[in-house]
């Protein structure tokens, strides 16, 4: 496994190894390597009131870095639940799960918290800001968790490129919907991490807004590498994407933006 400092390197410095030989607007595939992602036989399965309820089933997923990929599918198919699973904020029921080449079932959930810390990002389709801190300060959070440290200025910045110049000191309540998503992708990249996971990032926000967060984010795809894993019901947004993936039935198939298998592909989900 990459040390964090040279997957610092690697993100500050994308051009030095082979992620970024194009992007999706230029369609990549990125070379074969180990994978920032890889997941194998993935199983949740849950308590429900009416018994337990299986949402993933025997998944199977690789994610290299400087990929942009789209996880599509129905309402209740399961993909908050994967991508929560994916970025090891919750648990597998069965399966192999590693990120960054390490096995998240190694670690507890301080050593999970420890390698996300700095590395990945996470756009919460419910936001998930904290009520009392203003959006600077949720902003600011992952740099205070981080090894990167305070950096007021950083944090200010990301405001400013999601439009929120004007909303620093705003709580999350006196927020609208859009406006809270947008801090929540700043508080996601403020970091820079090589990997984020977003869950509906446009999904409350007008076309024209939604597109320049989508602008915003695969400029920072393309331009330092990394690697995105969107779950979004916006075939524009999916479409801009490297791969789609719909989930149904607990799996993963291989498809074009609107959901229809992608005959381009064999149906893997390998790159
Ligand atoms: N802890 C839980 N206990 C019981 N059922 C759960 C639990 N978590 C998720 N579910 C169920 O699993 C299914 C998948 O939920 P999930 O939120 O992952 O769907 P989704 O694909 O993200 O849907 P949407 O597009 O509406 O956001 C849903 O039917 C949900 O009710
Ligand atoms: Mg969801």
């Amino acid at each position: 496994m990459s040390t964090p400092e040279a997957r610092k390197q690697d993100v500050e410095h994308p051009g030095q190894d082979n992620r970024l030989q194009g992007t999706h607007e230029q369609t990549h595939r990125p070379q074969n390597r180990t994978p920032i992602l890889l997941a194998r036989q993935l199983e949740k399965t849950v308590d429900s009131g009416s018994g337990r309820l299986t949402i993933l089933n025997a998944l199977d997923l690789e994610i290299h870095a400087g990929e942009s990929v789209a996880i599509v599918g129905s309402s209740g198919a399961g993909k908050s639940t994967l991508l929560a699973l994916l970025a090891g904020l919750d648990t597998l029921t069965r399966g192999e799960l590693a990120l960054f080449g390490t096995s998240l079932s190694s670690l507890d959930e301080d050593g999970r918290a420890r390698l996300r810390a700095g590395q990945v990002g996470f756009v919460f389709q419910n936001f998930q800001l904290l009520p009392t801190l203003t959006a600077l300060e949720n902003v600011l959070l992952p740099l205070e968790l981080s090894e990167a440290g305070v950096d007021t200025r950083q944090a200010q910045q990301w405001l400013t490129r999601v439009g929120l110049e004007a909303r620093v000191q705003h709580l999350p309540k006196q927020l609208s919907g859009g406006e809270q998503q947008r801090v929540a992708i700043a508080r996601a990249f403020v970091t820079r991490p090589a990997l984020v996971f977003a869950d509906e990032p446009t999904g409350n926000l007008d076309r024209a807004t939604g597109d320049r967060i989508a602008d915003l984010l695969f400029t920072l795809n393309r331009e330092s590498g990394t690697t995105l894993v969107l779950v979004t019901h916006d075939p524009q947004l999916a479409a801009r994407c490297d791969r789609t993936l719909t989930l149904d039935d607990g799996r993963l198939h291989e498809t074009d933006a609107s959901g229809a298998p992608d005959h381009a592909t064999d149906g893997a989900v390998r790159p």
